[in-house]
């Protein structure tokens, strides 16, 4: 009755106690208890074995129009007797437990994507018994009765004020995630003008184009400089290709790869001088990382309704930390109204991507924006552009091609030659590059640790001169590269 799917160390008896003595239940409390990284099972991946019987790695495949059953956790159906024997309730906590221990080890050794793991959310425990949704309209309660609404509010409230807006002005609602915010911010452009063209840089993230595709929106991509951000002079010659047009833009606050920042005001000066007013023009800005980062630090541009823009979302899971995907998309009430429609059935109005939307969510985010307010994200903020600095700093004394923006706390460098150490910390890739977006978990420690690896693997890499490092100028430019050629 076991899974095939997943490597179980300990072999199940009938009566539900496990082959080395202890009751699943007590191996779930004891075995966690008592964790220790290094005896953790990794994923449940079935190890490649050659014909001579030798394990082999083998590269991860992505094979378009295939799915890779790799790692499967099956279901079982229980068995009749189940109830009786506890057989079942047993495997579930043990697979639960190693879980755990897996989770607990991932968390340690990740460094690449933009997730803040560190976080305390033990009193919110007592909320996981409740199904709670927050379908329809925030500012309008609908029939179902078991929602959160007056946290969502809340918290919505506190993003306006921080990106500038009255409450009477805006319109907003938690999403599900960063990429659902910029579905939603291009939707309301193109409702607004439903003839627009969508001028986004090359660097942005996917989900924009993929709003393109679904909206089936005429679609720009504008050139970048090195940094990642928008290349206003590419912008411009692309902006008078369709000069009788509206614009929707998508500006970047922090890129996904390079964490850059689109200048803001420049965008609106190139429109403006190209004769697009301001009655013309609809900008969503994508702060998903960035957007609850940049207030924070000093000089850097300001994110405002003050300014001609439409919209503005961020993901909550990101450098806020909350445990589980979600955003903030805040635009301008006056928009909205094109997109709303009454839903009987809910008794409310809806104006969002999505139907049901997580109730939790925002109890988590009202949580965090409580406990640490603007002083403690400004805290974190600038702890993480000093460790950022100092990631940067150390990996180029090593001699490894690397850069930072000024803004930014993603740490660009060259791409770890073998993958499973690029697996191992959870590395994003993107051609030569890797990143570390450093967040307010990644420590000084952490980051000697795996500088300490990078160097042990580089050593190994590239120990008799055969193989050279890859070279980086055009990603990150010349006097960032410290390739053979370069350096
Ligand atoms: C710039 C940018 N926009 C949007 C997204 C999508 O956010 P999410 O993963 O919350 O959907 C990301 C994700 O990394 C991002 O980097």
């Amino acid at each position: 009755m076991v899974g095939s799917g997943v490597e179980v160390q300990s072999t199940m008896s009938i009566n539900g106690s496990l082959s080395n003595g202890k009751s699943a239940e007590q191996l779930a409390v004891s075995d966690v208890e008592s964790f220790d990284p290094a005896t953790v099972v990794p994923e449940p991946l079935p190890p490649v074995v050659d014909s001579n019987g030798e394990e082999v790695v083998k590269p991860r495949e992505i094979v378009l129009g295939k799915n890779v059953h790799t790692t499967c956790l099956e279901v079982t159906e229980p068995d009749a007797d189940d109830e009786s024997t506890g057989d079942k309730d047993a495997y579930m906590a043990s697979v639960l437990a190693r879980y755990r221990k897996t989770l607990l080890e991932r968390t340690q050794h990740h460094l690449g994507y933009p997730y803040n793991l560190d976080f305390d959310y033990g009193a919110l425990g007592q909320l996981q018994h409740f199904s709670i949704n927050n379908l329809g309209d925030p500012f309008i309660e609908s029939n179902y009765g078991v929602h959160s609404r007056q946290f969502e509010v809340g918290v919505l409230d506190w993003f306006a004020r921080l990106w500038e807006i009255e409450k009477d002005d805006y319109w907003g609602y938690i999403t599900n995630c960063g990429t659902e915010g910029n579905l939603h911010g291009i939707l309301v452009g193109r409702e607004v003008f439903p003839d627009g063209v969508l001028y986004a840089s090359k660097e942005s993230h996917y989900s924009v184009f993929k709003a393109a595709r679904m909206y089936r929106m005429d679609c720009e991509k504008v050139g970048t400089l090195v940094t990642g951000e928008i290349d206003c002079t590419d912008f411009k010659t692309k902006l008078l290709l369709h000069k009788d047009k509206p614009a929707i833009i998508n500006v970047n606050i922090g890129t996904t790869v390079k964490g850059a920042v689109d200048d803001l005001d420049l965008v609106i000066q190139t429109l403006v001088e190209n004769g697009f007013s301001h009655d013309r023009f609809y900008i969503h800005c994508d702060g998903a990382l960035f957007g609850l980062m940049m207030p924070f630090v000093k000089k850097a541009p300001k994110v405002s309704f003050k300014k001609p823009i439409g919209s503005v979302s961020v993901s909550g899971h990101k450098f806020v930390g909350c445990p589980m995907p979600c955003g903030i998309q805040i635009t301008r009430l006056r928009h909205i109204n094109a997109l709303s429609r009454n839903v009987e059935y809910l008794a409310s109005r809806d104006a969002t991507i999505m139907g049901s939307r997580n109730g939790h969510a925002p109890i988590f985010l009202w949580y965090t924006l409580n406990r640490k307010g603007y002083k403690g994200f400004q805290k974190e903020v600038q702890k993480c552009l000093r460790n950022a600095h100092y990631l940067k700093d150390r990996l180029r004394e090593a001699g490894i091609s690397a850069m930072l923006n000024e803004l930014s706390s993603t740490v660009v460098f060259e791409r770890p030659r073998d993958e499973e150490f690029v697996r191992m910390w959870q590395l994003a890739c993107e051609g030569n590059m890797a990143h570390i977006v450093v967040m307010p978990n990644v420590t000084v420690e952490k980051l000697d640790y795996f500088l300490n690896e990078l160097a042990k693997g580089r050593a190994i890499w590239y120990k008799d001169g055969k193989e050279q490092p890859p070279c980086l100028a055009v990603d990150v430019g010349i006097e960032n590269c410290s390739c053979a050629v370069h350096k």
